[in-house]
């Protein structure tokens, strides 16, 4: 059997979104830009994928959605083009994120700082989520942006994003979130909160690869920082990757259409396997249920190296992960572990299982199963190993 718990990290591409991109390869390929009618027969196919996009997060017209490569430009395009319009032109040098945001966010900011920019990394209580007054703390005259995650890629904790864009717009300064975790698991509405800008990939709710797209609001146009032949308004040059704009609006037309499906049936899923492996004794998860998205578990199994675990569920077919894709061919500890104040060996257990609307009982039966006798497997040749009823709060 093969069970693909790694959905964090990508997701399969809905065979219906597969089928609405596969005209766009082969028979409808032309430029979108052209003049003659292998360009302009694209058209119908990108204004129903933009209207998708619009719909699904709730924008207003007046808004922008650009599409980008990936979450990974969205942010990047944000954080640095900020940058240009309020640091380097303008009268402000702060930004503040978290320290649990995704490499995405971290990396963009610690480039920043090697050009002078001052950045708060907000820290985490034991469930991995900010305290507002912290935030609220932070905000000073010279702060430029507040970037804070809706949902996290690790934990799945769901950030308060209304209140942090309230107390943004209180404090009148800019809030971008990176929504990548967010779309498809919760509702995303642009509208019922202030946001400025929102990134998202289409590839982690069931689209294709190599597309994202940052949200603008109306007026907070931001730099451009791909220069040429002025596609999206001239927001994001390059010419469109139409197969994979019409598979994201596809995809997220699924994506909220399946909202439901994901708050009862994936989540149903997950509860039971968690808690089954929470039966497994010195064992944790991470953060409360309700406060996560639906489908993600981030568990720590004392005397259990995550890597460990990982080889043992892959030889048996089973995928799952220790952290974020990006980082896990180094064997390190989970940041984020780490960041809610989990000691370096505790850090080294995590193991996060992401289910998807495509898991199904069975792939859960067989997982219980496995990681049960894993951990038998590996607890007997541990030599760290020894029971402590009470071994996790003493840690965190
Ligand atoms: C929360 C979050 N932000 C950003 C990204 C980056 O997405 P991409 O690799 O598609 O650019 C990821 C991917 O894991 C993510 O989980």
């Amino acid at each position: 059997m093969r069970v693909y718990l790694d959905n964090n990290a990508t997701t399969i591409v809905d065979p219906y979104v597969f089928e609405t991109m596969a005209p766009y390869f082969c028979e409808m390929y032309g430029n979108p830009n052209s003049l003659h009618e292998f360009g302009s027969e694209t058209h119908p196919a990108l204004r129903c994928a933009m209207d998708q996009l619009y719909t699904g997060i709730n924008a207003n017209d007046n808004d922008d959605i650009v599409v980008t490569s990936c979450a990974t430009e969205s942010i990047n395009w944000v954080i640095k083009g900020i940058y240009f319009d309020h640091i380097f032109n303008g009268d402000k040098n702060h930004i503040i994120t978290t320290e649990v945001e995704h490499p995405a966010v971290i990396q963009a900011c610690r480039f920043l700082e090697t050009l002078g920019v001052k950045v708060t990394y907000l820290p985490v209580n034991s469930d991995g989520i900010i305290e507002l007054d912290t935030l609220r703390e932070s905000i000073t005259q010279e702060t430029a942006l507040v970037s804070i995650m809706w949902a996290n890629n690790e934990t799945g904790m769901i950030f308060p994003i209304e209140e942090i864009g309230k107390i943004c717009k209180e404090k009148d300064v800019l809030f971008h979130t990176d929504a990548t975790q967010a779309i498809g698991k919760v509702p995303v509405d642009v509208q019922k909160t202030n946001i400025d800008y929102l990134s998202f990939s289409a590839h982690k709710f069931h689209g294709p690869k190599g597309v994202g797209a940052l949200y603008i609001k109306e007026d907070k146009i931001i730099t451009s920082l791909l220069s040429g032949g002025e596609q999206m308004s001239g927001l994001r040059s390059g010419t469109l990757n139409v197969p994979g704009i019409v598979g994201m609006g596809k995809a997220m037309e699924l994506a909220v259409e399946n909202l439901d499906f994901e708050k009862s049936n994936v989540m149903k899923l997950r509860d039971r396997l968690e808690d089954e492996l929470l039966k497994i004794p010195d064992t944790f998860v991470v953060g409360t249920k309700k406060q996560r998205t639906p489908n993600t578990i981030l568990i720590s199994i004392k005397g259990i190296e995550g890597e460990a675990m990982l080889w043992d569920l892959n030889k048996a077919g089973i995928a799952a992960s220790t952290g974020s894709a990006c980082a896990s061919e180094a064997l390190e500890s989970n940041p984020v572990m780490e960041a809610i104040g989990a000691e370096a060996d505790l850090a080294h257990t995590a193991l996060r299982l992401s289910l998807s609307r495509f898991t199904t009982n069975e792939e859960i039966d067989y997982t219980i199963d496995i990681i049960n006798k894993a951990v038998k497997r590996l607890r007997a040749i541990s030599s760290t190993y020894s029971y402590a009823p009470d071994w996790h709060n003493s840690k965190l």
